[in-house]
């Protein structure tokens, strides 16, 4: 049996409204886990509860999120400081929103670096890694310079920067067309692959998850409402919201079907 590294079990409030209900999730060493939930469901307050950052949003989480050794949420902020983006990387959703647009790619890299490390790497390993182009030039450039699925590369280069066991990607792939997406979804099964790093991959769009992650947890009105292989979910759908997310996919018309109606069938 595969070892645990993050298990959770959570309830957590904004001002009194309760937003997550005791919620559980758990993530085995090396596993990626599909959080998956319409908007406003409760997914990023998940992520924002297990990087320590929620009290920062006015929010309240009440439980236990035990990632290898530690209650994260019993953690001194120094050791959670620590922990996060060095031991558990954060893929945001905007790309470029998330990177400061006048700063060059070089010097986010090395702030990045220094945040946890001395000195300054070889950063030709990293960039080949993300398939991003290892060069002097291109770290000179500026992120406003960057189209969108350049600067989620970068963004996924920086999250596992210092080699993290988790790394949690809120809608990372949300903003993207669908065949950069289809690229960073590549990506992160290399990085899964090739690094063992596990990943919560939260997103409203179950086909996504569908072609990377081995679990999916499915969170409606602050609950858990199923949790299984992708496989199991899909063919054999429990509750009737996840059924409703997979009705929700748009299907791509049957090639067999669509050459019967155009008579090409009858020749
Ligand atoms: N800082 C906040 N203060 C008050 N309510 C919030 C805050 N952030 C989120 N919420 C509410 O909590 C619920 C869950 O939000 P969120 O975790 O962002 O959902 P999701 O990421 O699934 O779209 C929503 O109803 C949202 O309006
Ligand atoms: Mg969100």
């Amino acid at each position: 049996m595969t070892r645990s590294l993050l298990q959770l079990r959570i309830s957590v409030e904004y001002a009194r409204k309760r937003v997550l209900n005791d919620v559980s999730l758990e993530v085995a060493e090396g596993e990626i886990l599909g959080l998956v939930g319409r908007s406003g469901e409760g997914k990023s307050t998940i992520a924002l509860s297990i990087l320590g950052l929620l009290a920062l949003k006015g929010g309240r989480c009440e439980g236990e999120i035990l990632y290898r050794d530690w209650d994260l949420l019993k953690l001194h902020p120094r050791e959670m400081r620590r922990l996060r983006g060095k031991d558990i990387g954060l893929v945001p959703q905007s790309p470029l929103a998330a990177l400061n647009p006048n700063v060059r790619l070089g010097s986010q890299l090395k702030e990045a670096w220094r945040a946890h490390e001395r000195g300054e790497p070889d950063w030709k390993p990293l960039l080949e890694s993300v398939s991003l182009p290892a060069e002097e030039s291109f770290l000179r450039q500026y992120p406003r310079n960057l189209s969108v699925g350049l600067a989620q590369r970068f963004l996924i280069a920086m999250a596992v920067l210092h080699n993290p066991s988790l790394l949690i990607a809120d809608e990372a792939t949300s903003a993207l067309d669908t065949i950069t997406q289809a690229e960073i979804l590549g990506l992160f099964r290399r990085l899964n692959q090739s690094r063992g790093i596990a990943i919560l991959y939260i997103s409203h769009d179950l086909a996504s998850v569908a072609s990377l992650c081995h679990r999916v947890a499915i969170l409606h009105q602050g609950e858990i409402v199923e949790c299984n292989s992708v496989d199991e979910v899909f063919l054999n759908p429990q509750h009737p919201y996840t059924k409703q997310l997979i009705d929700a996919i748009p299907q791509l018309p049957t090639v067999g079907a669509s050459a019967m109606e155009s008579g090409l069938a009858r020749r």
